[in-house]
């Protein structure tokens, strides 16, 4: 039984289907949240043997997605009346990341997930995203039966790491120990808008220099518009040679008490490992101000360069999940840029 969005589909036997995939609505926005809520914390459950209190820690994902993708959030809804499953998907210019996806235990295994996750392919294909990712859990078989199904291969672990911060002094890099100028960084929200849109220029060379057509302006844009956290501009002199979007707890994608760095690149012609080092410090300093107890960085396995940076600064991985891609640019990632993104 294949739903129609935003459209009631007919049965073969011309009847309404019971559940339905359509878009998502505002007065929706709420109960898709308890949804992802409830969903995930039934799966903790199962895997910890435990409830987590907050299935994610507090971090939230539904509201700011949807106004920053209203066309990729859709839910399946029983009878008209009842959200039984829901599926957040976004475009970064070619890359259309997928997730989080949930269906309501009690509904399981009766093809929704496959009908919400068509759902979001086929927005994928209306804005001609070529490379199609998500992350799942690599010890579930019906996760991966499920992504296999649509094309979607197993690459590497993501690995979210995590260091608490001190009150005291922040860290002081080795560089900036040895007296090298050390690099300055500018939060986003404090430019102008003309200097904003320069920025997001100036970013977009760099995303597309790591992935052809990958464009982060959407996500740094709804962090600013919804002072989610602050996009900081990594710089030396007037230049900009990197960019992290960080999320700061409340309504954001940071858990409590967590600074979360949802996107951090480093320009390829700048790929030294010092200026992840004192990005990754400058990025700590900004946590201390806001008095935040720990900063969470994300780190695909592929980027082996960026995740030895991490260690080395002190990162210790809180949990992993596995990368799934399909699509053309599947293995674009370079080993030695050093960028760190999550495609939860
Ligand atoms: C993952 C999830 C969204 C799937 O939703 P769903 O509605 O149960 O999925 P579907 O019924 O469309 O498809 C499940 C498929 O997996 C198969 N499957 C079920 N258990 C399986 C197992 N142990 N091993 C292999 N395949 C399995 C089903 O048979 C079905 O395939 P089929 O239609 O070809 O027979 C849902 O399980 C969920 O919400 N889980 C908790 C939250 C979560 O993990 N979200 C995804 C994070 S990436």
């Amino acid at each position: 039984m294949r739903a129609t969005v935003d459209r009631a589909g007919l049965d073969p036997q011309g009847r309404l289907p019971k559940v339905q995939i359509r878009r998502v609505r505002k007065g929706d926005l709420s109960k898709v949240r308890d949804v992802m809520e409830q969903t995930f914390g039934d799966f903790l459950e199962r895997q910890l043997g435990t409830r987590p209190r907050q299935a994610f820690g507090g971090a939230q994902y539904v509201h700011h997605r949807w106004l920053m993708e209203p066309w990729g959030c859709f839910v399946a809804e029983e009878d008209s009346s009842k959200i039984v499953g829901a599926a957040l998907a976004v475009t970064w210019g070619t890359v259309g990341v997928l997730g989080p996806v949930a269906v309501l235990t009690n509904y399981h295994n009766q093809t929704i997930g496959q009908q919400l996750i068509r759902a979001a392919q086929d927005f994928f294909d209306e804005n001609k995203a070529t490379l199609h990712g998500c992350v799942t859990y690599p010890t579930s078989p019906k996760h991966l039966y499920l992504y296999h199904k649509f094309g979607y291969r197993p690459k590497h672990l993501t690995a979210i790491m995590g260091r608490t911060i001190d009150r005291g002094p922040a860290r002081v890099s080795a560089v900036a120990k040895s007296g090298k100028t050390p690099l300055t960084a500018r939060r986003f929200s404090t430019l102008e808008e003309a200097k904003k849109k320069a920025a997001l220029t100036r970013i977009h060379r760099i995303t597309n220099a790591i992935c052809r057509g990958l464009d982060l302006a959407k996500e740094i844009e709804i962090v600013d518009g919804l002072a989610l956290g602050d996009t900081l501009l990594l710089e030396r002199g007037r230049d900009v040679i990197g960019f992290a979007i960080c999320h700061t707890p409340g309504v954001s994608e940071a858990p409590a008490g967590a600074l979360y760095v949802k996107f951090l690149a480093i320009d390829p012609p700048h790929r030294k490992a010092e200026h992840l080092e004192q990005f990754v410090t400058l990025i700590e300093g900004l946590g201390q101000e806001l008095g935040v107890q720990r900063v969470i960085l994300p780190v695909y396995a592929r980027y082996w360069a960026a995740y030895n940076i991490l260690v080395q600064c002190g990162y210790q991985v809180d949990f992993t999940m596995i990368r799934m891609q399909r699509g053309k640019q599947e293995d674009y990632e370079d080993p030695a840029d050093l960028v760190l993104d999550d495609w939860r």
